[in-house]
This record gives C-alpha cells, sequence and structure tokens, in this order.
C-alpha cells in the first residue's frame, strides 16, 4: 500500500473530530471517503498532508511516517491536496499558476506537464495570459487539479471537486480523476455525489463521527441499504 492511515485522531482546539481513523490505498486506486455534512471527510484529508496536526495516530507514505511532520514537507514528498476552497494565485495568470506547481517527476510515475494540461483543459490554454482571479469556479478547479498533479504527487487528496460545477465540467473533472488513477497515483477523494463516488471508486469508506464505519466495494455498497440510510442519507 502506498499510503496507510492508521488510528489517526486529530481536532481543532477543544473539539476533538477524528477518533481513530484507520484505511489504505494503494497506486493507482481511487478511494473515496464519503458521509454526511461535518463526519470528518475534510479533517481525515487536512491531518494526513499535516495542515491539521494528528494528536496521535500514524500517516505512512510508502513506508514513511508523516504524522507530526509540515504540511509543506508531506506534500514536497508526494501527497498532493486539492482543497474544498479551490486556491489560485488570483493576481497570476494561468500559466504562471501552473508554473508554480511544478516539481520533478518521481520514479515510476508517468510525468505530468503543462502540455498535457493544456490538452486535457483546452479551456486553460485559451486563458493561459489571463489573471486566475478572473476565471470561472469550474475553470478554477480545473486549475487547482492541474497545478496539483504537476508537483507529481504519488498520492493526491481531493475534496469535493464538482461542487458547484456545470454538468459538462463535472465530466470532464471526473476523466481526469480516472486518468490520474491510470497514470499510477492513488486518489482519496470526497464526493458528495454519491452516484459519482461509486461509479469510479475501487473502493468506498464510509465516515461518520470521526471514524471509517464501513468500507468496501461500490457495488456492496449499492446492495446495503442500510448503511446507505445510518450514514449517508438526509434523514
Ligand atoms: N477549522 C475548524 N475549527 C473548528 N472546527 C472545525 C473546523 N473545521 C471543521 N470543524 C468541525 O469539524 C467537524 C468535521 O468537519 P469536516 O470539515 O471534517 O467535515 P466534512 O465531513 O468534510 O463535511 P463538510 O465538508 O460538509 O463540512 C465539523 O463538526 C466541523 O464543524
Ligand atoms: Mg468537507
Amino acid at each position: 500500500m502506498i499510503l496507510e492511515v492508521r488510528d489517526l485522531h486529530a481536532g481543532y482546539g477543544r473539539s476533538r473530530i477524528l477518533h481513530g481513523v484507520s484505511f489504505a490505498i494503494d497506486k493507482g486506486e481511487i478511494v473515496s471517503l464519503v458521509g454526511r455534512n461535518g463526519s470528518g471527510r475534510s479533517t481525515t484529508m487536512k491531518a494526513i498532508v499535516g495542515l491539521v496536526r494528528p494528536d496521535s495516530g500514524s500517516v505512512r507514505l510508502d513506508g514513511a511516517e508523516q504524522a507530526g511532520r509540515n504540511a509543506y514537507e508531506i506534500v514536497r514528498d508526494g501527497i498532493a491536496y486539492v482543497p474544498e476552497e479551490r486556491r489560485v494565485f488570483d493576481n497570476l495568470s494561468v500559466h504562471e499558476n501552473l508554473v508554480l506547481g511544478c516539481q520533478s517527476p518521481r520514479h515510476g510515475i508517468a510525468a505530468w506537464t503543462i502540455d498535457r494540461m493544456y490538452a486535457y483543459f483546452p479551456r486553460l490554454l485559451e486563458r493561459r495570459g489571463m489573471k486566475a482571479g478572473s476565471l470561472s469556479g469550474g475553470e478554477q478547479q480545473m486549475l487547482t487539479i492541474c497545478r496539483s498533479l504537476l508537483g507529481n504527487p504519488r498520492v493526491i487528496l481531493i475534496d469535493e471537486p464538482t461542487e458547484g460545477l456545470a454538468p459538462h465540467i463535472v465530466a470532464r473533472v471526473v476523466e481526469v480523476v480516472q486518468d490520474i488513477r491510470k497514470n499510477g497515483v492513488a486518489v482519496i477523494l470526497v464526493e458528495q455525489k454519491l452516484t459519482i463516488a461509486l461509479r469510479i471508486s475501487d473502493r468506498v469508506n464510509v465516515v461518520g463521527h470521526g471514524q471509517i464505519v464501513w468500507s468496501g466495494t461500490p457495488a456492496a455498497l449499492r446492495e446495503d441499504a442500510d448503511i446507505r440510510r445510518r450514514w449517508l442519507e438526509v434523514a
């Protein structure tokens, strides 16, 4: 397994949010974290990448312990994070945003290049000289994902990539997520739209009250109305 999360505890100030999250992902897999609002999906991602410092537990990237390290070290060593609130450098051009994301490729993973990103998203090529702040929400989402991929990560965490996007852009983003997997990168995905999460994931973890309360294949979750009712559907 390229990334192993074991018994992760974390929170904000006095509020403890994660109570022992454990799961693992291998190269070339998409593993989704699904759950209700506030269940701890984003916090799990932040704790993995070191933006929230874990109280205890372990995050191993290719066997090397990450828990307790700084976010910039973790990202530099190969875990990329695309947050819910897509962050672009507003006053820099699209192209400059992409250049800032570039890092040398890692062994065993086909390199992502700026040209490849432009081929994926011709829209970004058309807008390469425009300020990133002037892009639409969907375009900013694409730019954020592209910039993260240019870091040539081994694992990428993507939090709600399709949120608020027009349907044709959703389809494009979904395609890219699947291509990332094909390149041998491990993708951890938080996706609110269950049909999308089930369609593209290899395995699904259901998060409830800061723990993984169920895990299995999309097919198994489709069959299990009880788990869906208990942990996913709005009461
Ligand atoms: N910066 C923060 N400070 C304090 N509490 C926070 C902070 N961020 C999140 N929380 C709390 O932690 C809990 C889990 O939040 P988290 O963001 O992990 O949920 P989520 O599963 O991603 O759901 P959603 O994205 O719908 O909010 C919630 O109760 C939330 O209010
Ligand atoms: Mg969230």
